[in-house]
This record gives structure tokens, sequence and C-alpha cells, in this order.
């Protein structure tokens, strides 16, 4: 029977189905390390506050580092009887140095000894993922370099809008994964705080020495309050909201790849060493890799309604809950770390297909916006002209005829037969060519002229892709000037 640190209390041993129930040693246990360099500093402070000797403190540390080694090195016994990582730690630690392993325990509580080793765990993966994202953001900065001058249709509802440069387009994640970098930093803030010597919820009678034990350990400040300090889990709530707007940011991403790698877009092309093949269809080679991000980010959706969950209406202060919001934080962080870094691995295995970009920025009437802005630089108002180039758009999609005007070739019922293609044409079914659609910029100057008086020769340059691009100039615009700009400074930042 594993003696219990509770045993004095007790007359029954615990049932070996509730040692099971209760203990978590199999998720807490990567948190070794984090309690340990936690011990050293408690015991260095003890010793600093002559609470236990120096001699004392130094057989402790002595005995900390064997069993640091001993778990490193894959040994270790683990037991459920023995809960959580600290009593592991506590057990082992006696195993080697006999009863002075028993002073460690000196004005602590596991409830702040665990408080404190995911506060040093989070602070140390924060600051990870925070350098996992910045390597990701000069990968997304490389590519628009690359990509540069690349156009493609901008989308709203999904439907072709205006042209835009491909590298604005990717610099647009570029600014979500900034934001979720700062996001990171300055939850940081709050994750550094040191709670021991909160002991299990009103401090303390010993003269702890906190100010010391927070130097040793590297944290910015100590907490204020010890009820506080042993139930407050705000910094692992406020990571993982974090890390799911991070999440939500690579769903959004993956989405596009994978439409993009689609025969309907084909956009991009994703190297074979990113994506996998299908056991029954010899064709297929699927996206595997975008999929499963925007899978994964379901997992952290949950895990952050999971922390919630557990965190609402628990009573002050320590409660046993708690121990389940071990999980959801370590299982967000490794997802979060293994999208971040296959991300930066897949993206410069990613072809892009510029010339299908550009022809499918010149289908679809994305041109209709600047017409109407050519008409108000010749003085129609906005609202006037938006309608003006509206009808001009109905007249070209009718394959230049007024929406209302009777098609030659009509079947013999007299109906015009619509088909949709890629290109949004409509046809007679007597003759396609006849009757296909036109963009705007293929109609003539006099037909253009129906609309509006004002419609000028220079009308088709100004609907050239380049001039609809370039005149794009104010701050944060798709412009060739504007993006290069922000790659530029973007590059800067990251010291690429
Ligand atoms: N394993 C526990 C946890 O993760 C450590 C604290 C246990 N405290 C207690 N009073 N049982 O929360």
């Amino acid at each position: 029977m594993t003696q219990k640190p509770w045993d004095g209390r007790f007359s029954q041993s615990t049932d070996k189905m509730v040692e099971r129930f209760t203990s978590s040693i199999d998720v807490d246990k990567v948190l070794y390390n984090c309690d340990i360099d936690g011990s050293i500093a408690h015991l260095k402070m003890m010793a600093h506050q002559s609470i236990i000797t120096h001699d004392e403190a130094d057989t402790l540390l002595k005995g900390l580092e064997k069993v640091r080694a001993k778990i490193a090195s894959g040994e270790f016994e683990y037991s459920d009887a023995l809960e959580d990582i600290h009593m592991h730690i506590e057990k082992a630690l006696g195993d080697e140095i006999g009863t002075v392993a028993k002073k460690l325990h000196t004005a602590r509580s596991r409830n702040d000894q665990i408080a404190l080793d995911v506060r040093i765990y989070l602070k140390a993966e924060t600051q990870a993922l925070m350098n996992a994202l910045l390597n990701l953001q000069k990968v997304i900065v490389q590519t628009a370099q690359k990509y540069i001058d690349v156009v493609m249709p901008g989308y709203t509802h999904l439907q072709r809008a205006q042209p835009v440069l491909f590298s604005h387009h990717l610099m647009a994640y570029y600014e979500m994964f900034k934001r979720d970098y700062e996001r990171f930093e300055d939850s940081l803030k709050r994750t550094d705080v040191m709670p021991l010597g909160s002991a299990a919820l009103a401090g303390t009678t010993y003269p702890l020495n906190r100010e010391l034990t927070r130097e040793l350990l590297g944290f910015a400040k100590v907490s204020d309050n010890s009820m506080d300090s042993v139930s407050d889990r705000d910094f692992v709530m406020e990571f993982i909201s974090d890390a799911t707007i991070c999440m939500i940011h690579f769903s959004r991403f993956s989405e596009e790849l994978v439409l993009w790698s689609s025969s309907e877009f084909a956009f991009i092309t994703i190297s074979d060493a990113f994506t996998t093949g299908s056991s029954i269809m010899p064709q297929k080679k699927n996206p595997d890799v975008a999929e499963l991000v925007r899978g994964k980010t379901g997992r952290v959706v949950g895990n952050l309604m999971a922390i919630l969950t557990l965190m609402k209406s628990l009573p002050l202060a320590y409660n046993r809950d708690m121990q389940e919001d071990k999980e959801p934080l370590f299982d967000t962080v490794n997802t979060l770390k293994a999208c971040i870094d296959i991300y930066a691995k897949m993206l410069p295995n990613i072809e892009i297909n510029s010339e299908t970009m550009l022809n499918a920025a010149q289908k679809g009437y994305l041109n209709a916006t600047d017409l109407a802005d050519y008409l108000v630089v010749k003085g129609m108002p906005f609202r006037e002209a938006h309608s003006v180039s509206g009808k001009a758009v109905a007249f070209a999609l009718n394959g230049g005829r007024c929406a209302s005007g009777k098609c030659v070739h009509a079947d013999e019922n007299d109906k015009r037969v619509n088909r949709s293609d890629n290109n949004s044409s409509q046809f007679c079914k007597s003759d396609k060519n006849i009757c296909k659609s036109k963009e705007l910029n293929e109609l003539s100057l006099d037909e253009l002229k129906n609309f509006s008086d004002l419609i000028e020769e220079d009308i088709f340059d100004f609907l050239s892709i380049e001039k609809m691009i370039s005149r794009r100039i104010t701050h944060g615009s798709t412009s060739y000037v504007n993006v290069k700009k922000a790659v530029e400074q973007a590059a800067e930042r990251l010291k690429i």
C-alpha cells in the first residue's frame, strides 16, 4: 500500500478505482522539469530565510537533480497511487535522500505548486509558439515577395469582386498572424506572475521571501492575493482563446488552399510531398494537410469550451475540477505548434498558377466598379454611375444586346437557352459564339457610349487590370506600390 501525505487523518486506504479516477499522472508528467525548477527555487529561498539549513538545501537540491535525471532517462516508474507529478517527485526524492525530503513541502501546497508549474510551462510554450509564428510570418512574406505582381480575383460572398494582387491576399494572413503574435505577447504578461507562497489558499505563517523566489524563477511579478493565486486559471483561458483565434485563421487559410487546389479553381498546385493520394481513385491528389489543420481547429475550439465550462461556477479557492485544465491546455499547445510548423514548411511547396489566376480576374465583370469610378471621375454621382455600370453589365452579359431584346438565335419556341459556364456566359442553342456574353472591355466604344456620353476611348486603358490595381493607392489598398511597401516593411520587421 502506498503511503499518502494525508494518511494521518484517514483510517481506510484509497479504493483502487478512486486512485485510477483521480490520478492525473498520465497527463501532468510532462511538467516534471517545471515542478523541479519550482522546488529548487523554493528550497533556495527557504535556506536564505533560515527556514531550512543550507546543508538541508544542498541535500534536497542534489536529490532533486537525481530525480530529474531519472525521469529524463525514461526509467522512472509511475503509479496511479501517487496521483500526480508533485507526489511522484516528492516520493522519489524521499527514496533518494531520506527524511530531509519531507522538509521540501514546508510552506507549500500542491495548490500553489500546480499553479506555478503550469505558469512555468505556459511561459516557455507561449514564447516557443511566438517564435514559430514569427517564422511562419517570414515564410508568408517571402512567398508574397516571390509572387509580388501576380493578379488574382478578389472575392466577396465567394463571388468574383475586384482584382487584387495575390501578394496582397497573402499579406492579409500576415496581418492575422501578427495580431495572433501580439495577443500571445499580451497574454504572456498575465502568465508571467509567480504564485508560490500562497500555500493552500490563505498564504503562510513562514517568513517566506516571495520576491526572492520570483527572482530565482525569472518571473516578472509575484501574485497579490493568495486566494486568487491558487484559483486563477484566467491565463489558461486567455491562452486557449488566443490559440483558438489563431486556429480560426489557419482554418480560413486552409479552406482557401483546399478551394484553390481544386480543378474548379486550379489557382495553386500543392507539391506531392504535402498531399496524399487515394487508396481507390488513382488520379487523386488531396490537400490533406490543409484539411487536417481545418479539422484540428474543431479540437481547439472544443478545448476552449472545455476550459470555460470547467471554470464557470467554481467557488474560491482551489477545486479538484481544475485538474482537468491540463488536457485542453496541452492539447491546444501541441496542436497549434504542429499547425504553425507544418504551414511554414508547406507554403514554399505550393506552386502558384499565375496564368489561371489572372484569367479568372479578367472574367466576371471585376471591372464594373471601375467603370462606375470612371464616370465619377468624369462628374457623375456614384449612385448614378453604379446604375449605369450595372446596365452595361446586363447588356454585356446578354451578348451585347439589351436585356429585353429578342434573341435572333432563339429556339423554335422563341425561348433563349441559358447555360452557365465558368465565364457566366449565356448561350443561344443555335449559335454559341454569336450570343456568348462579353466582358465590359470587350464592348465597342459605341456600345458603351449608349450608356453614357461621358465614356470616351480612354475607358479601355482605364479598365485594364494593371490600371485597376495601380489606382488603389489609399493606405492598405492593393496597388503594386502599396503592397511592395507593406511587404518591405514586414520584411524589415522580421529581419528577412
Ligand atoms: N493534480 C492537481 C491538479 O492538477 C494538483 C493539485 C492537487 N491539490 C489538491 N488539493 N488535491 O490540480
